[in-house]
């Protein structure tokens, strides 16, 4: 998927995909644990080593020059950790941190408001900024260049615009989707940043961190299985930890090691490729009721009992990004790796197998 793609819509993820232990974004029980498993500093920050070693320098270069840093655009996924970064670049420049919201901000009067009461040095961070209205925006353009607001005053022809000054301040985007930035607002930020999704090993040290953090015992390869199911994803490995954790505790010593995760994640149905029942049964019913396609999107929707919309834009952007699935213009197909990774044989290629171990445990 392409988070990038201002076309592609797959990257909002509503309802059922809130609800999954394989979603991505934040629910409420994330929110109310993140803040305690939030690296604090760069170099606690695990992974995204081009991001990190390019914003070291930003951020350093700011310092020696005892000058406020250039404005920041963060974009990539849900839970890549953009609000982990931009906290940590208010934490490495020593300034305090105002937080808000694209969504938050529905008059240009609003964003006055913040920005003429931050103080020298301050982060701003905007989340969601691709979501704040135009005319919010078309305020943010003059004060990032020229740290300077033209506040109207009344209404009509007597309008008057009052200039304001406000002090030097770093703004921090986030956005994940930075294709529908306007240009002249993407243009403004002086870095920035790409998150990638994470490799398997580095979301193993983000698990490992995050056990230590909440004082849970954990092997090297139980750490290993969790994160091969994690889609990439510091939320989700540190989501599917707590739930491997509650079942180690209830049916084990505590202690998680692959058996333990694998069993206990086989429990909550993601197997070990991280997909979840509606991935599955997307892709069975592709396999097995289709000889893998091509298929029409609402035919196979219809086949697993679920809307288009859940099967366009919660099951299939990761089934597209792990190479199981593909979009043609003649309807859904399956790549051979699907087929592998439910443990059957395409048509025309031998015998069918049976159903391999589909957990890995
Ligand atoms: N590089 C990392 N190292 C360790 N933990 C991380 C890292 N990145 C993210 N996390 C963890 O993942 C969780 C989600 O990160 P964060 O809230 O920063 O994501 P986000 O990109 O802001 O997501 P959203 O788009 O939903 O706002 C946090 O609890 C954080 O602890
Ligand atoms: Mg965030």
């Amino acid at each position: 998927m392409n988070w990038d793609d201002p076309t592609d819509e797959t990257t909002a993820a509503p309802g059922a995909a809130d609800e999954r232990l394989v979603g991505a974004v934040a629910d409420g029980e994330d929110q109310a644990v993140e803040a305690a498993l939030r690296p604090k500093d760069l170099g606690e920050f695990i992974g995204q080593e081009k991001v990190r070693e390019q914003l070291d320098l930003v951020l350093r270069a700011a310092r020696a020059r005892g000058a406020t840093a250039d404005h920041v655009l963060l974009s990539g996924a849900p839970g890549l950790g953009k609000t982990t970064l931009s906290m940590i670049i208010a934490a490495e420049m020593g300034a305090p941190i105002r937080i808000t919201s694209g969504p938050a901000i529905q008059h240009a009067g609003d964003l006055a408001a913040i920005l003429s009461s931050l103080q020298e040095g301050e982060v701003l961070f905007l989340d969601e900024i691709h979501r704040m209205s135009r005319p919010a925006e078309e305020m943010l353009y003059m004060a990032m260049e020229d740290f300077r607001v033209d506040v109207i005053v009344g209404k009509g022809p007597g309008a008057t615009a009052i200039p304001l000054e406000l002090p030097p301040f770093t703004l921090v985007g986030a956005t994940t989707r930075a294709g529908l930035l306007p240009p002249p607002l993407r243009d403004r930020f002086g870095f920035t940043a790409h998150m990638e999704f994470y490799e398997p090993a580095e979301l193993q040290r983000v698990i490992h961190r995050s056990a230590s953090l909440l004082d849970v015992e954990i092997d090297t390869d139980g750490a290993a299985e969790i994160a091969g199911r994690s889609r990439g994803t510091p939320r989700i490995a540190n989501r599917l930890l707590r739930r491997v954790r509650d079942y180690a505790q209830v049916k084990a010593d505590g202690v998680i090691d692959r058996e333990i995760a694998g069993a206990a994640l086989g429990v909550y149905e993601v197997d070990s490729r991280g997909l979840d029942r509606l991935d599955r049964a997307v892709l069975e019913a592709l396999l097995k009721l289709f000889g893998g396609g091509p298929v029409g999107l609402s035919t196979l929707a219809v086949a697993v009992g679920e809307e288009r919309e859940t099967v366009e834009e919660v099951a299939e952007p990761f089934l597209v990004r792990e190479g199981l699935l593909a979009r043609t213009p003649r309807g859904r197909v399956a790549t051979p790796a699907a087929w592998s990774h439910l443990g059957l044989t395409p048509p025309g290629q031998g015998t069918r197998s049976g159903q391999q171990d589909l957990f890995g445990t």
